[in-house]
């Protein structure tokens, strides 16, 4: 099969379209034929190995998974839990390819009313703002800080799904599209510092990592949680990288009242279940800003790098 490869750490210069063995599902997971995926922020850092602490998971000397991408939507063509021709989407490492064997516990039923492009855009996106606005009440304030990115654009849609009142922070050519995922009020931060508008809310879900943790605690309402993604728009090639805030926040938190939160979010089959009747009831969709084929991951990653991607980008694997 077709595959994107990395042997090394890299810039997008280094990904290979190789022709590969094709994996063999073991037991618990299942072989899909993928039709679709999506790239994430988490490729940008499996592939650069950046910031070096991530080595400790993605691999210290070289990618321990050799195939790059998480997110997938396919057909299944054996193993545990599904029938073969079941449409199913689901995140495992080595989606960049034509086939990819999953665990079944990380693969759901792909939504009925989704492209396999629009349903591959989801699992890891989505999650994480499904994961991220659990505890969000109905008439709720919310401020998504990097609210046109790939979590950003499922987290307004959740938050007003779960009736709360969503402030949606993106730049000037993204206002237009957030406002109409539902955003109630569009702070364009090339025009505004959203730190300075006097306004409190329940919860700050930061997406971008690019402000102190006084800015962000400044627009947090007395008893209101702020939740860090622990990743974020930054240079590279640092020890820590994005996850500085993550720390300083931690060495905070035992001396301040507001609540802080890391967001960690796992793939499951329950939670793509949960994702798939939201799509299925038109509470949320995705938004897809350019499409590649798998032949061309390294043009999508480099775009995907410029870090201005409008929501997601999506490979055609098997069109
Ligand atoms: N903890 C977890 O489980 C978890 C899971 C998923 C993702 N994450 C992290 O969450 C972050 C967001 O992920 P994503 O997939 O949504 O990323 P993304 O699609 O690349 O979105 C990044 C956002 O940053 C905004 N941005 C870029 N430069 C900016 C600047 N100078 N000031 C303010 N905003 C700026 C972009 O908006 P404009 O284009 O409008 O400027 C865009 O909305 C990533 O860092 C990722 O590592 C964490």
């Amino acid at each position: 099969m077709k595959a994107i490869v990395q042997d090394r750490y890299g810039s997008p210069d280094i990904l290979e379209c190789r022709d590969v063995p094709t994996p063999v599902p073991g037991p618990g997971e299942v072989l899909v034929k993928v039709m679709a995926a999506s790239l994430n922020a988490r490729d940008w850092h499996a592939l650069r190995g950046d910031p070096y602490l991530s080595r400790l998971t993605f691999g210290l000397r070289r990618p321990k998974a050799p195939i790059l991408g998480t997110d997938f939507a396919g057909v299944v063509v054996s193993g545990e839990g599904f029938e073969p021709g079941d449409e199913v989407y689901g995140e495992h490492d080595g989606a960049f390819a034509e086939y990819v064997a999953a665990p079944a516990k990380v693969v759901g039923p792909k939504p009925a009313n989704l492209t396999f492009e629009q349903a591959a855009a989801m699992p890891l996106a989505a999650n994480t703002a499904l994961q991220g606005l659990k505890d969000l009440d109905k008439g709720r304030s919310v401020l998504i800080n990097g609210a046109s990115g790939g979590v950003g654009t499922f987290a307004v849609q959740l938050a007003k799904a779960r009736g709360a009142r969503v402030t949606a922070v993106c730049s000037t050519r993204n206002a237009e599209m957030v406002a109409g995922l539902g955003a109630d009020r569009v702070v364009d931060y090339r025009k505004q510092d959203f730190a300075t508008t006097g306004e409190r809310h329940d919860l700050v879900f930061d997406l971008v990592g690019n402000r102190s943790l006084g800015d962000l605690r400044k627009v947090l309402a007395p008893g209101g949680t702020l939740l860090i993604s622990g990743g974020g728009v930054y240079e590279g090639g640092s020890l820590f990288g994005p996850i500085g805030l993550v720390l300083r926040s931690q060495l905070v938190r035992p001396l301040i009242k507001d609540k802080i939160q890391l967001l960690g979010a796992k793939p499951s089959r329950a939670n793509f279940t949960a994702l798939r009747e939201l799509a299925e009831g038109g509470d949320v969709t995705s938004v897809i800003d350019r499409t590649y084929p798998l032949e061309e991951a390294a043009d999508a990653m480099r775009y995907l790098e410029g870090e201005h991607a409008r929501a997601k980008v999506v490979l055609t694997v098997n069109p």
